[in-house]
């Protein structure tokens, strides 16, 4: 199954890799298709047989085709990390989605180049990012420097300039779900945008703000196999990714908002009036609510 002809004349990597997405694609259709046991890794974290299956088969892929490349992959590839090269993979992004049949997820390519000498703990340059979403059959692509695409078509960030004419996205955590904040900040984007989508793919997030479905993006706590290759769509879809103090992004970072660029300022304008406990809007409590309920004779 082929959604689009993707011009990759120029292009280092990013060919080799759409191939090994869309085959990793397809292997998750059947799956999905089929049905699979979910199994937990903690709280409601969950995995399946898909997610391990795919993330061998793109280990044994990436090795074929970049044999120097390093691989880090959610399900717990750890491949000559010692290179300049190394591919962030998650296999399946969009695990709940997947195991309770609801058609949104995502295979996550990110390539990182990192010069020698530098340190364990510092950022190279991401230089190359697949996405690739099979039940829609969307590939959306990008190399540094190259712009991005969606299914081999220049797509680019919306040119929307205020967050009260935004749609929003975000996600929750799977682990400690007791001790993310971000219901508040749900609440807050809510009631000041036109909407907050939690759709449950942070790598869809990330492509849907690079191609303009959403202004802006934001989570705590992703790691960098969620991020890699949503980050480079976003920048060279002409957006902005940084922490939510607007400071350069690092993968290891808790916190990431990307955006269309053209809200940027105002969001992290938002970010710091929230973490203050500025200029909250108030909504009634529940309990409020039954009170006015039974006023009602509710
Ligand atoms: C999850 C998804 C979800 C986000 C979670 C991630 P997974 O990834 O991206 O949208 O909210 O934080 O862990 O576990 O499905 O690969
Ligand atoms: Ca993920
Ligand atoms: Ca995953």
């Amino acid at each position: 199954m082929s959604g689009g002809s993707e011009d990759s004349g120029q292009l280092t990597w990013v060919p080799a890799a759409a191939a090994i997405a869309r085959e990793a694609g397809a292997r998750l259709r059947e799956y999905y298709a089929q049905g699979v046991e979910t199994e937990y890794k903690g709280d409601v974290d969950l995995v399946t047989v898909a997610d391990r299956t795919v993330e061998k088969l793109i280990r044994a892929r990436l090795g074929e085709a970049f044999p120097q490349h390093g691989i880090y992959g959610e399900e717990g590839t750890r491949d000559r990390l010692e290179g300049e090269f190394r591919w962030y993979v998650d296999p399946l992004d969009g695990t709940t989605n997947f195991a309770h049949g609801f058609p949104h997820f995502a295979v996550s390519l990110g390539l990182e180049q990192r010069p020698a000498g530098l340190a364990a703990d510092a950022d190279g340059t991401l230089v190359a990012g697949v996405l690739y979403d099979p039940m829609r059959d969307e590939l959306f692509t990008a190399e540094r420097g190259r712009g991005a695409q969606l299914n081999g078509k220049p797509m680019h960030v919306s040119r929307t300039g205020e967050l009260a004419e935004a749609l929003l996205a975000t996600g929750f955590p799977s682990r400690k779900r007791h001790a993310s904040p971000n219901i508040h900040f749900y609440q807050e984007f809510t009631l000041r945008s036109h909407g907050v989508r939690r759709a449950g793919s942070a790598a869809l997030d990330l492509a849907y703000v690079a191609c303009g479905r959403l202004e802006a993006f934001w989570e705590f706590n992703l790691n960098p196999w969620d991020t890699a290759a949503g980050i480079l769509l976003v920048e060279e879809a002409g957006g902005q990714v940084t922490d939510y103090a607007g400071r350069h992004y690092r993968l290891a970072s808790d916190e990431i908002l990307a955006s269309n660029g053209a809200i940027h300022e105002e969001l992290v304008g938002f970010f710091a009036d929230m973490f203050a406990g500025r200029g909250l809007a108030p909504i009634p409590t529940p309990q409020e609510y039954a009170a006015y309920r039974a006023s009602r004779g509710a």
